[in-house]
């Protein structure tokens, strides 16, 4: 059967160049992307949809006209945000997943992407190579609605034979659109900054590490998963996906060999440096390397190298 599919939340940082690649795999016209807004740029033969996935009505009428074999749900408020708009934060992310998952089940769609994140981890679990089964007591409400929203998609699956699959996102690199208020986009900002200004005064202490991951890791991981066939995927709940781990002075150095006159210096008692200190350093992601054989293409120099050509490129 060939496979519809649709987007909700494209215009955001992964959306967008999930987009691209799944309209690349699928073909254009197969393809549907919606959004609570216009995108602001679209090719003549892209089909788009307004949609406010709180809608659930709405949303019911976009999958009855479209009939979509998977939905690929990004809609989300992220943890800086998040900590801003907590009621808000847990509307959108809990009530828009169930909306998805409810209409899947009512209209028969088999398929579903739905994207957790390291704030699913907190300050009871392991710093150093978090496992996939650990103590996770998240403190941010970001954290908190995707960690209950991993449950769902678990419970989901086991109770009602949804086939619904998910990765814990790293703090995901790219230059093409920018991040929507997370606690990781210092990662994406000092790119931009270096390369306009020379400077970059980052929000988080220089020996704060985090797990990243570049966008065409993150895209093609995500692909993988989805491809693989159903009786391999042994998580339901959420993959670990380990990426890079570094802190703002390693990145600062790896960009100084690139921009030798970059600067970096850092500002004191951000509210973001609060989450990130709950967050593990790294990830172990051997469920994903064994289930659906997932290897890291980019490193940190493989990375800023790749961010800096194509930023230079798009100025
Ligand atoms: N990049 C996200 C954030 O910082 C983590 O999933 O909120």
């Amino acid at each position: 059967m060939k496979d519809t599919i649709i987007i909700i939340g494209s215009n955001g940082q992964i959306g967008t160049e999930l987009a691209i690649a799944l309209r690349k795999k699928f073909g254009v016209s197969n393809v549907i992307t919606s959004d609570i807004r216009e995108p602001q740029h679209r090719g003549s033969d892209e089909i788009f949809e307004t949609i406010n996935v709180l809608d659930k009505e709405g949303l019911k009428k976009l999958f009855v006209k479209h009939k979509p074999t998977q939905v690929y749900l990004l809609a989300a408020m992220l943890s800086a945000v998040g900590e801003q708009y907590p009621q808000k934060a847990w509307d959108l992310n809990m009530n828009g997943l169930l909306n998805v998952l409810d209409l899947c089940l009512e209209l028969g769609i088999k398929k579903v992407f739905w994207p957790s994140s390291i704030a699913v981890f907190g300050p009871h679990s392991p710093k150093t190579a978090a496992p996939q089964y650990c103590t996770m007591d998240p403190n941010s409400i970001y954290g908190i609605s995707k960690l209950a929203g991993e449950r769902l998609c678990e419970y989901y699956h086991a109770k009602y034979g949804l086939d619904v699959r998910s990765i814990r996102y790293p703090g995901v690199i790219s230059w093409k659109t920018a991040p929507g208020g997370g606690t990781t986009d210092y990662a994406i900002h000092i790119f931009f900054e270096a390369l306009a200004k020379g400077s970059y005064a980052c929000f988080l202490s220089a020996d704060t590490a985090l797990p990243m991951m570049y966008m065409d890791d993150a895209v093609r991981a995500t692909l993988q998963l989805m491809d693989a066939p159903a009786e391999n995927i042994r998580v339901r709940s959420s993959y670990n996906l380990g990426g890079i781990s570094f802190t703002p002075a390693m990145i600062a150095t790896e960009i100084k060999k690139i921009l030798p006159n970059f600067e970096m210096s850092y500002i004191e008692g951000d509210p973001r440096q609060a989450i990130a200190d709950t967050w593990p350093e790294s990830i172990d992601d051997e469920y994903a390397r064994k289930d659906w054989n997932w290897s890291l293409a980019f490193d940190l120099p493989k990375m800023a190298e790749d961010m800096i050509n194509n930023l230079k490129n798009k100025q």
